[in-house]
């Protein structure tokens, strides 16, 4: 199965509740965003359907982009943003391939790097990044911990710590802050994730 069926199938057959990376209120992300600026333009990279979107145009602040590679899970956040839903940009795209991003201050990205186990993805991704993401920018990052899960959604992934992080990005990237964080799911289990701010050299 490709990636993209891959992922509709998952938004098809379980609701947006139930799925492992499921968070009511996302937190850590939404408090590292707000350390490092009170608004501006900000991609969520395989947003899917996460509260983030909501949480970010209640701010009113910022300028919001979620990109994913399923449609359908695009779709249960519009379908629960309402009117809301036209403050958004969507982009229903592949992060490896797509055209024409646009220019971001920050590029969030919670549990989509992690699943890009081959270095011809990461590197299509990481170019992707430098085109979108403005010198002094900012990267968040949410991946599988060193101790996390060795697969997520029956896939793959590579588990990071902030200096695999940091080496991954290159030295135009440097550690502005990290933590270490342990999300439960809604099936009752724990994952560690390793939470990691870069600042884009200007
Ligand atoms: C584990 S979920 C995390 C969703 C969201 N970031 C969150 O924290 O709730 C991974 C998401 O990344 C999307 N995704 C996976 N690979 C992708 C890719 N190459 N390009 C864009 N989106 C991708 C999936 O469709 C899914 O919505």
């Amino acid at each position: 199965m490709d990636r993209r069926s891959h992922w509709e199938n998952v938004y098809h057959t379980k609701s947006a509740t139930d799925v492992s990376w499921f968070e009511a209120e996302p937190t850590t992300s939404l408090s590292l965003i707000q350390s490092i600026a009170p608004g501006g333009r900000i991609i969520d990279v395989g947003g899917g359907a996460s509260l983030l979107v909501d949480c970010l145009i209640a701010v009113g602040t910022w300028e919001v982009t979620v990109l994913d590679v399923s449609a359908a899970a695009l779709e249960l956040a519009q379908t629960r943003l309402q009117e809301r839903a036209h403050r958004v940009k969507w982009i229903q795209a592949d992060i490896t391939e797509v055209q024409q991003l646009g220019t971001y201050d920050i590029w969030h990205d919670r549990a989509v790097f992690h699943f890009l186990t081959s270095l011809d993805d990461r590197a299509a991704y990481l170019a992707q990044l430098r085109r979108a993401l403005r010198p002094g920018g900012y990267v968040v990052f949410g991946t599988f911990a060193l101790d996390g899960p060795e697969k997520c959604s029956g896939l793959p992934v590579c588990r990071y710590d902030a200096r695999s992080l940091a080496a991954t990005l290159g030295a135009d990237y440097s550690l502005v802050k990290k933590l270490e964080h342990s999300h439960p799911t809604p099936g009752g289990t724990t994952q560690r994730f390793t939470f990691a701010v870069f600042r884009r050299a200007v």
